[in-house]
């Protein structure tokens, strides 16, 4: 697909231009070395999900570094209302269109309710078809402490992981979508299942929906980068999931999301443009038709 263009003259240009993840030069695919090398340099990034190959494009060409191919799929992109239905063959089909998409970005395919629960062995299983069939260059799994085998045998089998603690949306029908880490005993417990990601050997964890203050917490204590959604600024990335970032999520969004754009507006408005169009006879007219 397409090169770069955004990417090279970001609004932010950070200390080494160079290596940069968002305004780099390098035009080749990001690994997690690089990730690694962003934290040690206090690099701060920005990853986007992506669903579909057209979409991870346009973020590809903006210099968005790293794309999750999340599981968010199942509400934002397939029609569920939560993560849990979420098949992996679904998620096989969505990470090998947004590998196809990008020639830049990170891609990091979510393993779904039920891929990985059983042990390391499915879980290896599982990550293997999204490494061989899709293409990824990384996955991610739910679960801190009592993920932490089936992330060894990940690492161990040369496939990287990206954690995921705090809230956990694929245990919606226990813990609900509730803050996590509140309190002392809790905060202590995000704090062990972030210790344990990383003895692990994940590359980078995601903290979803902490205070603020812990997540802090949590990104001095790591050496490894931590990837906040609703956990404060001081993370060393923020994640977004696209169709709430650009308007697109129909209903309420959680208080964590910035809007960039309205396309939901955008494209119910060029929608009802084209019916009336249509319905009054205006198009298609004389450019729009061959002879
Ligand atoms: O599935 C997803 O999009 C995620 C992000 C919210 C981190 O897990």
């Amino acid at each position: 697909m397409t090169q770069l263009s955004a990417a090279q003259t970001p609004q932010h240009q950070p200390a080494d231009g160079g290596r940069a993840l968002y305004g780099g030069k390098s035009t080749r695919r990001i690994t997690v070395r690089d990730i690694t090398a962003a934290k040690e340099r206090g690099e701060k990034w920005p990853m986007l999900t992506a669903y579909d190959a057209m979409t991870a494009s346009v973020f590809d060409e903006a210099g968005i570094p790293v794309m999750l191919v999340g599981d968010s799929a199942g509400n934002c992109h397939l029609g569920y209302d939560t993560t849990v239905p979420v098949t992996l063959d679904e998620m096989t089909m969505l990470s090998a269109a947004v590998v196809r998409g990008t020639s830049r970005a990170l891609i990091v395919g979510d393993l779904p309710f039920g891929s990985y629960q059983e042990g390391p062995v499915q879980a290896l299983r599982s990550a293997t078809r999204l490494v061989k069939e899709a293409g990824v260059g990384a996955v991610k799994l739910e679960g801190g402490e009592r993920s932490h085998r089936q992330i060894e045998l990940l690492v161990e089998s040369g496939i990287p992981v990206m954690a995921h603690i705090g809230l956990t949306p694929q245990s919606v029908n226990a813990m609900g979508y509730r803050v996590q880490g509140r309190g002392e005993e809790a905060a202590q417990q995000l704090l062990r299942d972030a210790k344990a990601v990383q003895d692990a050997g994940a590359f980078a964890v995601v903290l979803e929906l902490v205070p603020a203050e812990l997540a802090a917490e949590v990104t001095r204590t790591l050496q490894i980068p931590t990837v906040g959604i609703g956990a404060g600024p001081d993370t060393d990335a923020q994640v977004l999931v696209w169709t709430d970032m650009l308007g697109l999520t129909g209903g309420r969004v959680p208080k964590f999301v910035k809007k960039y754009a309205d396309l939901r507006q955008v494209i119910g408005d060029a929608a009802k443009a084209f019916a009336d169009d249509v319905v009054g006879g205006t198009f298609p007219q004389e450019e729009h038709s061959v002879h």
